[in-house]
């Protein structure tokens, strides 16, 4: 059963709860609390869309997590049956210490088309749509570079690598640096770093690195609609990951997955709203009982991107914005 168009705007208020909750813990330094209340909020909104939908990549397992945990049913449980993917917070210090490219998204698709990622690493290559089907995982980081600069019609010099700042990426970024490659930094937030290969405007070529499984769905679930490209490898650390990973379907704990294993069929929604400003969407914005968000949302059925930009009336929203005391608007 395909998904209807009129979802893609559903899953905006979706995210939208999530980001004018989050929005106002900007810079609180508390990443959890900001993390609870998107959370609560998006929970709260997927109650009134009309689908039988399942978490697939959620907040953790139902153990670990009271609202959005995988396995979790999600919304008024009428047609069509869905698999939900959530990061009502991807960031969460990006929001705590007030930084860039925190967003709220959801993807959706048909029942069983989403990986069903544990919350484990994975080791991801991307690219927008101008570079797919010339990535490789398995190859060098001079070879993707090479390719990607040969796609894009550019020197190497020219191409701009996206990769989070960690140690156990010094040898790529060294090697980046070698070849000349530009190179963008980011302390967080590979699921905007991912999209952002596919939009021209934010200047990004290729995200190399490990950032974790269920934001590689999520980021694959866009490239998908984008046209874009990502490959994937899940690094399981011990047997009990490995028993993890062939519990939901995979064989081989890490084979090289490509776009059709991350997200299968061509019937995937997203929905991401900025929580703060980024490369890609601006982020929330209050003016007394008033709040403005920008979104963005495409259907890989028809690759149709929107970008919306809403004023919400908060005080006609108060159950899902502003839930703490010391947040209100009056405070
Ligand atoms: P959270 O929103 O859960 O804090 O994740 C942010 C993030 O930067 C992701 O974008 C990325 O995939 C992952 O963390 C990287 O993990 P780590 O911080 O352990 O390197």
């Amino acid at each position: 059963m395909q998904l209807e168009r009129e979802l893609a705007l559903e899953f905006v208020r979706v995210t939208e709860a999530a980001a004018l909750s989050a929005g106002r813990f900007m810079g609180r330094g508390d990443k959890e609390a900001a993390d609870n209340a998107a959370v609560e909020a998006m929970r709260m909104v997927f109650d009134t869309v009309n689908i039988d939908g399942v978490v697939v990549i959620g907040e953790g397992e139902m153990d670990e997590a009271p609202m959005l945990y995988i396995g979790e049913k999600v919304g008024t449980g009428a047609l069509p049956q869905v698999d939900v993917a959530v990061d009502p917070l991807e960031g969460t210090n990006l929001v705590a210490k007030g930084l860039p490219n925190a967003l709220a998204v959801v993807a959706a698709a048909p029942r069983n088309c989403l990986l069903h990622a544990p919350d484990i690493y994975m080791d991801k290559i991307a690219v927008g749509p101008r570079a797919a089907g010339c990535i490789n995982l398995d190859a060098s980081v001079e070879e993707n570079v090479r390719c990607v600069a040969e796609a894009l019609n550019k020197k190497g010099q020219d191409v701009t690598a996206i990769i989070l700042e960690r140690p156990r990426h010094q040898h790529i970024i060294e090697e980046l640096r070698r070849l000349g490659t530009r190179v963008k930094l980011i302390s967080d937030g590979d699921v905007s770093a991912a999209i952002a290969t596919a939009l021209d405007w934010t200047g990004v070529d290729i995200l190399f690195g490990i950032g974790g499984a269920p934001e590689g769905v999520l980021a694959a679930a866009a490239l998908c609609c984008l046209g874009g490209e990502m490959q994937g490898r899940l690094m399981p650390e011990d047997e009990e990951d490995e028993a993890r990973i062939k519990e939901m379907g995979l064989q081989d704990p890490r084979q090289l997955l490509t776009m059709k294993d991350l997200v299968r069929g061509d019937d995937v929604i997203f929905a991401a709203t900025g929580i703060t400003d980024g490369d890609l969407l601006q982020g929330v914005r209050y003016f007394g009982s008033k709040a403005t968000t920008h979104s963005i949302v495409m259907r890989s059925k028809t690759g149709t991107v929107r970008l919306i930009q809403a004023t919400h009336q908060l005080d006609k929203k108060p159950r899902y914005v502003a839930r703490s005391s010391s947040c209100s608007p009056r405070a």
